[in-house]
């Protein structure tokens, strides 16, 4: 087998803008798992498998025993928040673990204290926390790359990755400023208000050949100048948005309405959640960054231009609405108007209880050690084979996102198979009728 990816050998620093709720949730997790009292389940990299070669080989071995990927008992944990909390402390607040859980990995939790936070408050109105650096972007962006040097040092950490993990931003769309890296860093020197605090984590990562996951909606590393930098510093980036809850089951059940070419003229999804993350997307310009990177999801899917037949006349409505006595146990309601043969209508109704943390910890495992992997094979810019973990995925200027989760894993899987030198698997399976035919005729 031939493979040109770096092994991993030594410590992996995985350090997490916004240690709340996934944050807590991931790091508790992980030592659960360290100590052998949890399944990392959920996480791909960690429990899936994959096939190789042909079915007849019967080769399918864990995704972890396959690629060099780092092991969980050399990953160390850090991170930043607006809060001054350590992580254990977090964890409580954040309500998702139970507390007899996170009792038994409370030392290594409790060692977590968040580095003080590159913030703006105009970019998350809801948040008042005061554990927050001060300077001009350039000198918030200089202090991130040093806790970032120090972090790395005092951990003895061969490598880092950052993953997002902080709140939705408000709503921007990319402007001058983040159209080149010049001008972007112009930017951070004038402490240009449209530079918004997530992008200068991603900077200071980019600049220090760090590679960097977005788990929110925000545009992050979805600029120009951001990928310019991930170019020059060949370093890998992804987002955006982890793919959870209502999204993961529209882009698992939309698929298959499409492949079955069954039409769909409305698709209705509220939701309640009462975490901080409902609390940050109940200001109205935060709830739009969201709004807009689930929206794309079902257009991307259907595309209704192609099929005006079937999906022309598709209405589709999200809400979110912040209800705290279901804290983190986000429930969603899907009502899909659907029409078969003849155009006779059909519903189906979808009524999730979700853990959303308990969905997004596994993802953000799985992006972290998929990026660290993805820079020691020297692969550098967009990663679109991730967009598998991703609600609204990166993607080459001017490529339309693939947003079916079937598609995105055999681009997943094939990108491992590709990489470690594995024939690729196009599922025709001609070929072993073809066998028996020459079988038969010899
Ligand atoms: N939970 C899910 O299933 C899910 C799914 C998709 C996306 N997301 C996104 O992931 C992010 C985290 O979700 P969560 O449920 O953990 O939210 P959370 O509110 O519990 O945690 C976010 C943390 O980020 C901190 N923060 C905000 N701005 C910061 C900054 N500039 N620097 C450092 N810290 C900062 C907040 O203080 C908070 O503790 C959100 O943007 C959310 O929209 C979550």
């Amino acid at each position: 087998m031939k493979s040109n990816i770096k092994p991993a050998n030594g410590k992996l620093g995985i350090l997490l803008p916004g240690l709340g709720a996934v944050a807590t949730t991931l790091i508790a997790g992980v030592e659960a798992v360290k100590k052998g009292i949890s399944q990392p389940i959920g996480s791909v990299t960690q429990m899936g498998t994959i096939r190789l070669g042909k079915r007849t080989e019967n080769r399918r071995p864990k995704i972890k025993d396959f690629v060099p990927l780092a092991d969980l008992n050399d990953i160390v944990f850090g991170g930043w928040d607006v809060y001054e909390d350590n992580v254990y402390e977090a964890a409580i607040n954040a309500g998702v673990l139970e507390e007899s859980l996170l009792n038994k990995v409370r030392g290594p939790l409790e060692a977590i204290k968040p580095m003080k936070a590159a913030f703006d408050h105009n970019y998350a109105k809801n948040l008042t926390g005061t554990h927050v650096k001060t300077g001009t972007r350039y000198e918030l962006a200089q202090q991130v790359m040093d806790d970032i040097k120090n972090f790395q040092a005092q951990n003895n950490c061969e490598r880092i990755v950052l993953v997002w993990c902080g709140s939705t931003e408000v709503y921007f769309e990319p402007s001058d400023v983040h159209s080149t890296l010049e001008k972007f860093e112009q930017g951070l020197k004038n402490d240009d208000k449209l530079i918004a605090p997530s992008m200068i984590y991603a900077y200071a990562a980019l600049k220090l050949g760090v590679g960097f996951a977005n788990g929110a909606p925000n545009l992050t590393v979805d600029i120009p100048a951001l990928i310019e930098l991930s170019k020059l510093t060949q370093t890998p980036i992804a987002g955006k948005d982890f793919k959870t809850g209502q999204t993961l089951m529209k882009t698992i059940l939309a698929p298959g309405l499409a492949a079955r070419a069954l039409g769909v003229n409305g698709w209705f999804s509220t939701n309640i959640l009462g975490n901080r993350d409902g609390l940050v997307l109940d200001d109205p310009d935060n709830f739009k960054t969201k709004e807009v990177s689930k929206l794309g999801v079902l257009e991307d899917i259907l595309r209704p231009e192609e099929n005006q037949d079937l999906y022309g006349e598709i209405y589709h409505k999200i809400r979110i609405n912040y209800y705290p006595p279901h804290g983190d146990n986000k429930e969603s309601w899907d009502n899909i108007d659907i029409f078969g043969w003849l155009g006779y209508k059909m519903q189906i109704k979808i009524n999730f209880l979700c853990r959303d943390s308990i969905l997004a910890a596994p993802i953000a495992l799985d992006l972290a050690l998929f990026i660290d992997m993805a820079k020691r094979a020297n692969m550098s810019g967009v990663q679109e084979w991730l967009s598998f973990y991703l609600k609204s995925p990166q993607t080459a200027p001017g490529l339309q996102a693939e947003n079916d989760i079937f598609k995105q894993l055999i681009k997943l899987e094939n990108t491992l198979r590709h990489l470690m030198g594995e024939d690729l698997i196009t599922h025709l399976g001609l070929d072993y009728y073809e066998d028996l035919v020459e079988d038969v005729v010899s």
